[in-house]
């Protein structure tokens, strides 16, 4: 059976969204000069998505040492020099440098579990190091991704947006949706194909600045839940430069032979310089 069903669908259309649109800020401004009818007199009343709930506020930064067990303080330059085990949400923000040494990791397990970094100095990610976690965040002034290295944000994809759910339903072990449908997974020959499609497609609340979590795949048990993790989100808003020689990953999860895959997450870069 082959119920390994990536829904990689939503990434070609980001990828999509990067090409044509590298710099969001100017063709959001630009596509209205360009624009032959007024699209919000069309568009704005009956089908404008809700628009997103505001972020909650932020909690106060950790501290480099005593929370992270680094060396150095978030002001100055701040470094991780061994594995880092998350177990919740942090927030990482000062005015110096961030540095995770080569070959480290720093992984918050948890669907969902945040990491974010706002530092008015430089980020670099070593040769071979990683990140696990369900979302990444980065501001920073230069940011570099060493060879080898990796953000991996796969199948740890916290909650879609409340408005939908993306999880098929029913024990077909069918794929998550977002971008478009989760594909089916028909077992039943009773059913119509059109009756068993895998879970509901959800967008982007805008195109050009991605921030939506995949969705889990569907199971094929009614005890266990077998279905991939949604993928996650990856946000960079570099001020000068960035360089990625490793990998940015949002994949949908795998659902293995009992479930469907789950649906893939959201990556955004932005940056003066690529
Ligand atoms: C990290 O913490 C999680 C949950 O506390 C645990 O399941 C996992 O084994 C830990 N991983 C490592 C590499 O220590
Ligand atoms: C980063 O911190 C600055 C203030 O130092 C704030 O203005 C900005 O909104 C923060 N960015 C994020 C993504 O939290
Ligand atoms: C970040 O890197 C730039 C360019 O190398 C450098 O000018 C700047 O001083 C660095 N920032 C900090 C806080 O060290
Ligand atoms: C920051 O970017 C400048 C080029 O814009 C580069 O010369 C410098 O090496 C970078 N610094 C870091 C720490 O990546
Ligand atoms: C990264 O890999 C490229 C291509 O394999 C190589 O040319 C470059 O020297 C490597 N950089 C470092 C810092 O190892
Ligand atoms: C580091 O990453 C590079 C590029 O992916 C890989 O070729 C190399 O084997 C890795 N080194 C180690 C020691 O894992
Ligand atoms: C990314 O994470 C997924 C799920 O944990 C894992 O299967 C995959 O091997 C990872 N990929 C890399 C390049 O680390």
């Amino acid at each position: 059976m082959d119920s390994i069903i990536h829904l990689s669908l939503s990434l070609l259309l980001l990828l999509h969204s990067l090409i044509l649109f590298p710099n969001p800020s100017s063709s959001s401004s630009s596509s209205h000069d360009f624009s032959i009818i007024d699209f919000d007199s069309v568009f704005h009343h009956d089908y404008s998505p809700p628009s997103p709930p505001p972020p909650p506020p932020r909690p106060p930064s950790v501290s480099c040492e005593d929370d992270l067990n680094g060396i150095g303080t978030l002001d100055t330059t701040c470094q991780i020099v061994s594995d880092l085990n998350l177990t919740g949400d942090v927030y990482i923000q000062g005015k110096g440098n961030f540095i995770i040494l080569p070959f480290r990791s720093v992984t918050c397990l948890s669907f969902g579990c945040e990491i974010s970094i706002n530092i008015t100095g430089n980020f670099s990610l070593g040769e071979n190091a990683t990140v696990l976690a369900g979302t990444f965040e980065l501001e920073a002034y230069n940011a570099s991704f060493g060879n080898g290295s990796a953000v991996n944000v796969t199948g740890l994809g916290g909650s879609p947006p409340a408005q939908t759910s993306g999880t098929p339903q029913g024990v077909d072990g069918a794929g998550g949706g977002h971008g478009g449908r989760g594909a089916c997974c028909l077992t039943d020959k009773e059913k119509l194909p059109d009756d068993v499609w895998g879970g509901d497609p959800y967008s982007w609340s805008t195109l050009q600045k991605p921030w939506s979590y995949g969705s889990k795949g569907g199971t094929t048990s009614k005890e266990v839940d077998y279905g991939g993790g949604g993928g996650g989100r990856i946000r960079f808003w570099i001020r000068n430069y960035v360089e990625v020689n490793g990998g940015l990953l949002a994949d949908g999860g795998d659902g293995g032979d009992r479930g469907g895959g789950g649906s893939g997450g959201s990556i955004f870069i932005k940056a003066a310089k690529m």
